[in-house]
């Protein structure tokens, strides 16, 4: 099944940061992308910029070089073409060189987009950059990158400096959790079928299972991870946004405020949480693998590289129905997934069959994007009655074919950056809302000075999570099982 490919309007898309990891692993690749399906019209323009001092020709041949890395699997011809497109201008963000070539760079009849691939200490200071400098135009759109801020205050002060020279609907928030496509599956699976929706509330819903595994550790990121954590890191924006999409009641449209005033609704509704439900780890070393601290290189770091918790929805549809998430690096799988577990049948009528197991609605988000449904059925054959679990399973590369090469979320959010569609980014005040959330249970464990406990590198985590699970007489489903 091929899907239509609509080209968007013309644009130029000035990319902040463009030497930097993020642009010339993700970004740029990104874009070709587009451009090699055809969805790039003509017309369209890139501008990279950074402080580096290099001509148009010299960053084409490095974003070549990373091609290479990032996009082997590149056609000649089309990256020549595609490099027509890019050009580059030599921006001192905070000062002043650069800024009055970009202005005449940049044409006043087509979409402006600037996509801030920075640290977030720049974001203010590069908003009121474009604004002085007129760039701000009241159609263009900025794009910032995660993490937004680190707590509640330096969000709300983000929040403030870019609105200070731009609309909120101008202002996109990337998580790039929300370009995958499984996620937006996730929406189509509630709400374009009339099947799981009757059963999505607490008299059906046993529990769900969120899981974030990886197997990357933080090697090269140390500095930056070392002051967040898994905490910060993914669940206040990736789980915090898979369980936002699980739990909304449905938006009156698939339309941006729609879905994220239901979104921040889910949000705010999130109760505290106790430090007994939360289990914190770091990946010891070991077997002549260095572990968390040395890839830190900080011997007393307290941060966790693993986290899991157990959240509360206090509201009508899921008062009583625990949502754990889990989240960890080193772990013995890469695999995403949101796994809904429904109650169990309430009476059997088979007897000596053994406790009958409810269904479990899986959707995988990585790898092998796909979902799963486990359902008893009988074990074949004459004799006695047996049951047993098995699961109908449906992977979206196999029912869709090739067309869901995997497609970087980065290339869905850009193009959405450039029709205008805010849907897939987070609104401000649903930054807000998620830091408020998590804030104090961070202070709790900084306050008390809690250290995170030990596990080994390619397990499923520290002991405590299990005990999480274990203490409400559930079970983690195994990662990389
Ligand atoms: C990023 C985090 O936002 O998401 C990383 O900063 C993490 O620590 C990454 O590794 C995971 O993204 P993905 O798409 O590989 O699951």
């Amino acid at each position: 099944m091929v899907s239509r490919v609509i080209p968007v309007e013309p644009f130029d898309l000035v990319l902040f940061g463009a030497t930097g990891d993020l642009a010339q692993r993700k970004i740029l690749p990104g874009l070709y992308h587009r451009f090699e399906v055809g969805q790039m019209p003509e017309d369209a323009r890139i501008i990279g910029t950074a402080r580096s001092d290099m001509d148009s020709d010299a960053f084409r041949e490095q974003l070549r070089a990373s091609m290479q890395e990032f996009a082997p699997g590149f056609e000649k011809d089309t990256l020549d073409r595609f490099l027509t497109h890019v050009d580059y201008v030599p921006v001192d963000a905070l000062g002043a060189a650069g800024w009055d070539t970009l202005s005449k760079s940049l044409r006043d009849d087509v979409v402006r987009a600037f996509y801030l691939s920075v640290g977030p200490k720049l974001f203010s200071g590069i908003a009121q950059r474009l604004h002085e400098n007129g760039l701000a135009t009241p159609d263009s759109r900025i794009v910032v990158e995660k993490p937004f801020g680190n707590d509640l205050a330096s969000a709300k002060a983000l929040n403030e400096g870019l609105r200070a020279c731009f609309e909120e609907h101008q202002i996109y928030r990337i998580d790039h959790y929300l370009g995958k496509e499984t996620v937006q599956n996730l929406m189509a699976l509630r709400f374009a079928n009339s099947l799981f929706e009757p059963l999505w509330n607490s008299t059906h819903v046993d529990h769900v299972q969120i899981t974030v595994a990886e197997t990357v550790g933080v090697e090269g990121r140390g500095a930056y991870y070392d002051q967040s954590g898994a905490m910060r890191d993914m669940i206040q924006n990736h789980l915090v946004q898979l369980l936002c999409l699980t739990a909304m009641e449905p938006p009156s449209k698939f339309a941006p405020n729609a879905v994220r005033d239901e979104k921040v609704k889910v949000i705010e509704a999130l109760e505290p949480v106790v430090q007994a439900d939360i289990a914190r780890g770091q990946y010891r070393a070991e077997k002549g693998e260095s572990g968390y601290v040395d890839h830190v290189g900080n011997p007393a770091s307290r941060t966790e590289s693993f986290i899991a918790l157990k959240a509360h929805i206090g509201n009508w549809r899921w008062a009583g129905v625990p949502f754990y998430l889990r989240t960890g690096k080193r772990l013995r799988a890469r695999e995403s997934e949101i796994a809904v577990f429904f109650r169990d049948p309430p009476h059997t009528i088979f007897p000596n069959v053994g406790p009958l197991h409810g269904n479990v609605l899986v959707i995988r988000l990585q790898p092998d994007e796909g979902i799963t449904l486990r359902t008893t059925i009988k074990d074949p054959g004459p004799g006695g009655f047996r049951l047993s679990d098995v699961a109908l399973d449906m992977s979206f590369a196999d029912a869709l074919g090739a067309d869901v090469r995997a497609q970087d979320a980065y290339e869905r959010l850009i193009m959405d950056v450039i029709r205008g569609d805010q849907t897939l980014f987070m609104r401000g005040d649903e930054a807000e809302a998620a830091w408020a959330w998590v804030d104090p249970i961070i202070h709790g464990w900084e306050e008390r000075g809690d250290r995170p406990s030990r596990y080994d590198q390619g397990s499923s985590g520290p002991e405590e999570a299990l005990m999480l699970m274990h203490r409400d007489g559930r079970r983690w489903r195994q990662i990389g099982g």
